[in-house]
């Protein structure tokens, strides 16, 4: 596995690649911090590409002021055994100043993306992610790009991106990985004590039961949120940042619930800020469908 850090070194272990005809790249960008969800996007990045490229970087652009740029876990060494072990072929990691040099001020705007759900309470945070992407794709040039269904908004973002901007890139969506109880994994969950990771399982919890109402018939977003927020509320370490439900593709929040309408929460535990979120899959559609 080529571990790389500098742009030029990228560049030119790409175009020995295409050079080479190894005809597909499939690219997993993270911020390092590895879990199971990261390493499942790896999986299917190998299953489906000749060769993976996989980004540690944990980006500055995309945290706010007093947010946790600089506490955010860094596990390089131990990212780097996990990756080797899945057979990836290069891990890119570059330093902020090789990403962004002195004079950089390109920005990339998700306009009517960016300031919905998390962007209320992080502005800009949209931005910095599309960037960060949007320079990962050029460099590396990938034929696919895998990104987990648990930054459900980051994945609009990108995808809206990317269609925007006619970059050739296939964006891939793979599902959640939770742990036995449900609780979605996420390289944050290292900030929770015991007792905040045990009542963390409200946001499952909460999200299951919308799920429940939605498939028993409920379509008043009103009364399935309300029934959230019962459930959140009662855990005492818990406080919600939003719950809403939103159209998959504009992220605005719908009156009445269709099917593929998502649930999406994002929840304080403590000083953990989580997030998840739920496809809703309506029965009657579903029969339909059977039909
Ligand atoms: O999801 C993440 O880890 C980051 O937002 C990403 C996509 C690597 C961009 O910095």
């Amino acid at each position: 596995m080529q571990v790389i850090s500098s742009i030029q070194a990228i560049k030119q272990s790409i175009k020995a690649l295409i050079k080479e005809n190894r005809s597909t790249i499939g690219f997993v960008p993270t911020m390092g911090a590895l879990h199971e969800g990261h390493l499942s996007l790896v999986r299917q990045a190998k299953k489906e590409n000749d060769t993976v490229v996989v980004s540690i970087f944990v980006n500055p652009l995309q945290f706010g002021k007093h947010e946790d740029f600089t506490r955010y876990p860094r596990t390089f060494g131990n990212d780097c055994n996990l990756l080797s072990q899945e057979g990836v072929d290069i891990v890119f990691n570059p330093s902020a100043t090789e990403m962004y040099p002195d004079g950089f001020c390109t920005s990339v705007i998700p306009e009517s993306l960016e300031d919905k759900l998390c962007g209320k309470s992080r502005p800009g945070h949209f931005r910095g992610v599309a960037v960060a992407v949007l320079k990962f794709f050029n460099l590396i040039q990938p034929d696919i790009a895998y990104f987990g269904q648990k930054d459900f908004q980051q994945t609009v973002v990108i995808k809206r991106t990317v269609s925007d901007l006619n970059v050739g890139v296939t964006i891939k969506v793979l599902p959640t990985i939770r742990d036995q109880h449900g609780l979605a994994l996420s390289s944050r969950n290292a900030y929770l004590s015991e007792t905040e990771k045990t009542d963390a399982l409200c946001l499952y919890t909460a999200l299951t039961r919308a799920k429940t109402l939605a498939n028993m018939g409920t379509t008043d977003t009103g009364e399935i949120l309300r029934e959230m927020e019962k459930i959140i509320t009662r855990c005492t370490s818990a406080t919600i940042d939003y719950i809403a439900i939103v159209n998959p593709e504009t992220l605005e929040t719908v009156p009445k619930v269709q099917n593929g309408d998502v649930v999406a929460l994002a929840v304080r535990m403590g000083k953990t800020r989580l997030i998840d979120n739920v496809t809703l899959i309506l029965m009657i559609a579903f029969s339909c469908l059977i039909l």
